[in-house]
């Protein structure tokens, strides 16, 4: 079966063309992602009018690159589109696009909720995971960490998800796009604090490796740190599952006024500004999670979303759980699945076609309507 799927929640125009057989072997036959970050990033975050403007101008290139599709309509079999959550502008883009092109082709269409597709990425090219063996995993706490979402959800089997807590603020995401804001680091902010963060690291290891060549010990303990920075764990103790992220952010801002110009315009506090503040993120959601998951004895801990990308995170995750939680499994998306993409989407699209009779989405070009505010549960 081949599955033609169009994701277009955010500031990426993405489509794929996915073939899976009857044993569930998938072949990935086409992935393509139009960015459009250079749009947005002069204002600092994504500009939804922008956004569907720029979906408008990309999506039909995208489809031909991806599938030819004014010749390959007869091998599509099934069409998968994402409904949401998103950006309303955004979603009717893709949407129009896929009911188009399932009442033309007179193919099926399927609407795909954007989170269950971040789950279903740890799903491809996972060489620990098929298809068919995806319900050993199970019961699994997955975290999901996007620009827009911090959830931690039990899953106990695919496609039924109870939300244990989320954030009652910021996302995770915007967290760290918001605090490279402050530090001037631009859009998107994750990767950008994530390389500032890793400075810091490659610096301390250098100075601690000389130390230990020289069988010096260190004058201060505070090499490469020399400012004051101290950030809070939000909600680190709350007895719940829930997140906030908006005061760290506000503790970064408060920190980086009260520096002089030159300190706030240097290499060394920006990069040790974001080592804290990515550390301050990344062990509020490790906490949380290995709690979850030892709390509700699950066999397997998955991550999802744009923030999964981030490699303090998932060292933080793997060595919590060998030492908290060792009887769970760590699955982990490939680095280039984590964001946004439309072969998560019709990986998540074919999860339904084995529980759905295929006929039942035939028509379905006639009703689907985008969904900004889907929720997983
Ligand atoms: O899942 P995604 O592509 O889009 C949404 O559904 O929101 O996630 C985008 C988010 C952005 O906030 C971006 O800054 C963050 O993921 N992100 C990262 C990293 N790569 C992307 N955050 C931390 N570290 C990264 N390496
Ligand atoms: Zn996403």
């Amino acid at each position: 079966m081949k599955i033609l799927a169009i994701e277009t929640s955010c500031d990426d125009t993405c489509c794929a063309l996915l073939d899976v057989n009857q044993q569930s072997d998938f072949k990935i036959l086409s992935n393509i992602m139009s960015s459009q970050i250079k749009v947005h990033a002069k204002f600092g975050g994504v500009v939804p009018s922008l956004a569907a403007r720029e979906h408008v101008k990309n999506i039909l290139p995208c489809l031909e690159e991806c599938c030819g599709f004014a010749s390959m309509g007869k091998d599509v079999d099934l069409i998968a589109v994402t409904m949401g959550p998103g950006l309303a502008p955004a979603l009717l883009v893709g949407l129009t696009a896929a009911k188009t092109l399932s009442y033309i082709w007179q193919k099926p269409l399927i609407g795909v909720n954007h989170l269950e597709g971040h789950i279903a990425a740890n799903f491809i090219n996972n060489s620990q995971l098929t298809i068919n063996n995806s319900q050993k995993l199970l019961p699994v706490m997955c975290l999901i960490v996007s620009g827009g979402h911090t959830l931690l959800v039990l899953i106990k089997k695919f496609g039924d998800y109870q939300i244990l807590g989320e954030t009652r603020d910021d996302a995770a995401g915007e967290a760290f796009d918001k605090i490279a804001r402050i530090l001037g680091l631009g859009y998107p902010g994750g990767p950008a604090v994530a390389a500032g963060a890793a400075q810091i690291t490659n610096y301390k290891f250098q100075i601690s490796n000389k130390l230990q060549k020289s069988n010096n010990k260190p004058k201060t303990t505070s090499m490469g740190e020399p400012f004051k920075i101290k950030l809070p764990r939000p909600m680190l103790g709350s007895g719940d599952y829930d997140f906030s992220f908006s005061g760290l952010k506000t503790a970064v801002l408060y920190n980086f006024k009260i520096q002089p110009e030159k300190v706030k315009k240097s290499k060394n506090y920006i990069q040790t500004m974001c080592g804290k503040a990515q550390q301050a993120i990344v062990d509020v959601l490790v906490a949380k999670t290995v709690k979850a998951a030892q709390e509700f004895k699950v066999k397997s801990v998955m991550m999802a979303g744009g923030v999964a990308a981030n490699q303090s995170l998932r060292q933080s995750m793997a060595t919590a759980l060998h030492e908290k939680y060792p009887q769970a499994r760590l699955i982990l998306p490939e680095l280039r699945f984590c964001t946004d993409n439309a072969l998560m989407i019709a990986l998540a699209a074919f999860f339904k076609t084995r529980q759905h009779d295929l006929a039942m989405f035939k028509n379905s070009w006639r009703d689907l309507k985008i969904a900004p505010n889907a929720r997983l549960d």
